[in-house]
């Protein structure tokens, strides 16, 4: 068995791991990241694709923010649509000049592996059985088998940033944590098609039909988004049938200028609530997906797992330099604060956005009525925008 030692070791090479790996390295701090899958496999996912403000300052801090700076869109608004009806939010104008930036998660990534290849950090790909072990001790450690063999990852502290489905939740015993969840009766069917997009600016359309979404990923490059039941398959859903349902859910005049054409991707993903409480167990913090999910309805999945991040980060620079551990030790509590506000907004955004079956005839006014009031106050506005701008950390 090969032994390797670091500060860090870091479960998971998707954005949360990588991005804090990064940091680290500018601050002199070593890190160990395991991925089980190959870089390949990991740029192949398509994922979400706006970006907070706080999480677009901390690529720049990370020193990877170059190529997002010349191929990202600023956005200065959003549009919301009720049965037809279009609302723009003015997301500067209502927030005192934030905006977002639409660059997909797979570039976010993409710049990041490269960052760290260029520095030299240490990123294994293809990390089978990665098990983390020792929590509670000082002198945690990680083993993982590749190429036949068992490889082991001495460090001080053990960052869980594997996902939802990864190995370091799973290792917590179940009577130290609690986890909340909901589970929504409907799923996204998304397609990625290279045709023009239909907006300058994303279009969040709620209609009798149910939810549509109208995003980016570049002026070549679409991402288009239908709510659909729980059991729809892809197979159910022609290129043609996917197009007419868009449209039927859009303004007349966003459908009648919809360019449409072949889906490069087209794939159906559940909705889902979830936190863990709390985020860390003895040596181990968890961070991004592996501690929460939220529904993509508010874009906050990527930019939570930032928060968590940032977080992090600041509690490791602050025990390696001046051996301060209060941030460590007020980790799972600060980045909670702001976990549960990102899933307040999210599960806000998609309760009010989509269609539910079996909805009361209460609820059902409950839900127009939010909107119209939502859509009608400057004051109510400001609270959509500052939420979707991105909370300060
Ligand atoms: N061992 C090693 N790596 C693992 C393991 C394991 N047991 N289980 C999972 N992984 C890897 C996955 O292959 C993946 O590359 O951990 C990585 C986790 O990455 P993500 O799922 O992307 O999670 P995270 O980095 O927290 O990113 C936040 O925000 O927009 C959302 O869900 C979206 O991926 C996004 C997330
Ligand atoms: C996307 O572009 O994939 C996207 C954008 C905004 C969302 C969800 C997904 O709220």
């Amino acid at each position: 068995m090969t032994t390797i030692k670091t500060k860090v070791g870091i479960i998971g090479g998707g954005p949360s791991g990588l991005l804090l790996s990064q940091l680290l390295d500018l601050k002199g701090i070593d890190s160990v990241v395991l991925e089980r899958k190959s870089r390949e496999y990991v740029l192949s996912r398509i994922r979400a694709g706006v970006l907070e403000q706080g999480f677009t300052d901390l690529m720049r801090e990370a020193g990877v923010g170059e190529r997002m700076d010349r191929e990202g869109e600023i956005h200065d608004g959003v549009v919301i649509s009720d049965n037809g009806v279009e609302h723009r939010i003015d997301l500067k104008g209502l927030t005192g000049g934030d905006t977002v930036m639409v660059y997909g998660q797979t570039e976010v990534t993409r710049d990041l592996y490269d960052a760290r290849e260029a520095r030299g950090g240490k990123v294994i790909h293809d990390a089978d059985n990665v098990q983390p072990h020792d929590l509670t001790t000082d002198a945690p450690y990680l083993t993982y088998e590749k190429d036949g063999e068992t490889h082991r990852v001495d460090c001080d502290f053990i960052v869980g940033a594997d996902g939802f489905h990864g190995v370091s939740r799973k290792s917590i015993p179940a009577d130290q944590i609690r986890e909340y969840e909901k589970v929504y009766p409907f799923g996204w069917l998304g397609i990625l098609s290279e045709t023009k997009p239909v907006n300058d600016e994303l279009i969040y359309a709620r209609s009798d039909r149910g939810f549509a979404l109208c995003s980016l990923r570049s002026q070549v490059l679409s991402r288009y988004y239908v709510q659909v039941p729980l059991d729809d398959k892809v197979e159910d859903w022609s290129d043609e049938r996917f197009w007419d349902e868009l449209k039927a859910r859009l303004p007349e005049d966003v459908a009648a200028r919809l360019e449409t054409g072949p889906s490069i991707e087209k794939s159906i993903a559940p909705l889902r609530s979830f936190v863990c409480e709390p985020m860390r167990y003895g040596n181990l913090f968890l961070a991004g997906d592996a501690a929460h999910i939220v529904p993509p309805t508010g874009a906050k999945g990527l930019n939570s797992a930032a928060s968590d991040i940032y977080y992090l980060y600041h509690a490791m620079i602050a025990y390696y330099d001046e051996g301060d551990a209060s941030g460590l030790d007020s980790y799972s509590e600060t980045a909670l604060r702001r976990v549960w506000k990102a899933q307040r907004f999210s599960w806000w955004m998609t309760s009010m956005l989509h269609q539910f079956p079996y909805h009361p005839e209460f609820e059902q006014k409950m839900q127009e009525t939010e909107l119209d009031y939502f859509l009608g106050s400057e004051a109510a506005r400001i609270t959509l925008a500052e939420n979707y701008v991105g909370l300060p950390f």
